[in-house]
């Protein structure tokens, strides 16, 4: 299967990806094709580059609505022949009608143990919360941010402050780190499911597993 990778900054998901995708011990069914930053000058598309992979940077700002700006993403996704696109830190809302003519195709990667903890800074969300174990989670896109079918999650401990009055515990930095860690095997791992149709979005908009 041929993916296109969407991103906007670091890119360390990505690099995930094209590691495993490069790795020919693994089998994970699909190649990377295109990695398209709506910001310039990004890390993600200096790791693109070296691994010889396409890139392209669509700016959002010189597109008057979401819809121009999606349409235009989606048009180079098709001339790139893409079957699956992964979301891997892009930090734009999709609209309906991308999300729509992706449908089943289309996962990202939240760094909390979904349903939990949805939206921007989950990490801290999560410290804030109070909870002992958080994580990440793989999933399908639905229009909802942060919505849709689970496909793989990892769990993540919070390292908890105990020597008071010096809190030794987990900063958001901290955790973000190692939420990062496990991303970077839950993202290829559901990738794999996805492109070697293990898995598949139901017209319930449920998961289907068709494991071998
Ligand atoms: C990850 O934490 C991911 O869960 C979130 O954005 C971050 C991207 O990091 N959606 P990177 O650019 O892949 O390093």
């Amino acid at each position: 299967k041929k993916v296109g990778v969407l991103i906007s900054g670091t890119g360390t998901n990505l690099q995930a990806l094209i590691d495993a995708t490069t790795n020919p011990t693994r089998h994970i069914g699909a190649e990377i094709v295109l990695v398209i930053s709506n910001k310039m000058d990004v890390e993600g598309l200096k790791r693109a580059e070296r691994a010889n992979i396409p890139t392209k940077v669509l700016r959002h700002t010189n597109y008057s609505t979401r819809e121009e700006f999606d349409e235009a993403m989606h048009n180079e996704l098709i001339k790139a022949g893409v079957d699956i696109v992964c979301l891997a830190g892009f930090m734009r809302i999709l609209s309906g009608a991308f999300t729509r003519k992706w449908k089943g195709r289309l996962i990202n990667i939240h760094p909390a143990l979904l349903p939990l903890f949805k939206g921007t800074q989950a990490q801290k969300q999560a410290i804030e919360a109070g909870v002992r174990v958080t994580g990440c989670s793989v999933h399908f896109v639905e229009e909802d941010v942060d919505a849709g079918a689970i496909i793989t999650q990892e769990t993540v401990p919070i390292h908890v402050g105990e020597t008071v009055p010096i809190h030794v515990g987990d900063t958001v930095e901290d955790l973000v780190e190692r939420i990062k860690t496990a991303e970077h095997r839950a993202y290829p791992s559901a990738l794999q499911l996805l492109a070697t149709e293990q898995v598949k979005l139901g017209d319930n908009n449920k998961l289907i597993w068709k494991l071998k």
